[in-house]
């Protein structure tokens, strides 16, 4: 922390920890549990740091007052995954206003004002979303495929931007998107979402899930249809977690694409920096592999999450 009159010179040990409150989005997927994990096994004391964590429950309220409550007890850094991408500017420029440097981890902010946070670190959805649709273009272009997708969170940057990537690629292809709704990135709602899409329409071919667990979900909804995942309808789903792994390992998914979840360490170095006032980049990219069944069952063995 920066020294105050109240602490002098004599500082003790403690008081060159850096004080960081990082409001997390919620704990509704398994890549949000990756995620959390990779945070809070960082940001340690023996690291450098001070945490204080907050899960928000998939809730921008719950976000503002955590952002507001780290705030008033003047932390050295506020960091946030942001669940939904607007509403942003009266609570950034607030900590601006405090003198609180703002790091965005995951998901961005559509904000115009670069200036409310100094980094954003996490990956490019748009070309997640594009990666996918790209591989059942080359798959399954030409069968006149009947596609539905499960949208994540509405208005959260990754449904957003996964949707458009997915779209730009498939365009021109024949696969012919005849439903889309969000499962707010979850097992539970992914399941009734895709229950409803099966009592709807009798002959999908092709699922994208926004993420892994929508999938899982959607695997068990198509298994109690009595059809059998990964054959009668092809899944594409993001993430890469082990759950979703093994699912593809297993021939119940046909193809993800990862989203790294471990952005601890980035996000342990960019607060160093920017409390050494040092200069840091705005936009860190983390790079995202893409997995088939063959991929999959090489790289489940060493799999971190
Ligand atoms: O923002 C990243 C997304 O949020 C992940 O893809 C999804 O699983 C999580 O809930």
């Amino acid at each position: 922390g920066e020294e105050t009159a109240a602490g002098g010179d004599e500082m003790s040990e403690g008081d060159d920890l850096i004080t960081i409150g990082f409001s997390q989005v919620g704990a509704e997927s398994g890549w949000r549990a990756a995620n959390t994990q990779s945070i809070q096994d960082t940001l340690t004391e023996e690291n450098g740091f001070s945490l204080s964590f907050s899960d928000a429950q998939q809730k921008q309220e719950n976000q503002i007052q955590a952002i507001r409550s780290y705030i008033s007890q003047g932390v050295d850094v506020i960091a946030f995954s942001p669940v939904v991408e607007t509403g942003w500017d009266p609570v950034l420029q607030e900590a601006q206003s405090a003198g609180i440097p703002v790091i965005l981890t995951d998901r961005a902010v559509d904000s115009e004002d670069d200036s409310l946070y100094e980094s954003f670190i996490g990956s490019d959805f748009v070309l997640e979303g594009e990666m996918a649709g790209e591989w059942a273009v080359e798959q399954y272009d030409g069968e006149g495929y009947t596609m539905v997708e499960l949208q994540g969170t509405t208005g959260s940057a990754p449904a957003i931007d996964r949707k458009e990537g997915f779209a730009a690629a498939i365009e021109g292809s024949d696969i012919e998107v005849v439903d889309s709704q969000t499962g707010n990135f979850t097992r539970t709602e992914g399941k009734q979402v895709m229950e409803g899409f099966l009592q709807k329409y009798d002959d999908i071919d092709l699922v994208f899930a926004h993420n892994d667990d929508m999938g899982l979900g959607a695997i068990e909804a198509i298994e109690a249809a009595g059809m059998v995942p990964g054959e009668d309808i092809k899944i594409i789903t993001i993430d890469a977690v082990k759950d979703g792994m093994q699912a593809l390992a297993d021939g119940k998914i046909n193809y993800i694409v990862e989203c790294n979840p471990l952005l601890g360490p980035d996000l342990a170095e960019i607060a160093q920096k920017v409390i050494a006032g040092e200069p840091v980049e705005k936009r860190i990219v983390v790079e995202d592999l893409a997995f088939d069944q063959e991929a999959a069952i090489e790289a489940l063995p060493d799999r971190q999450y």
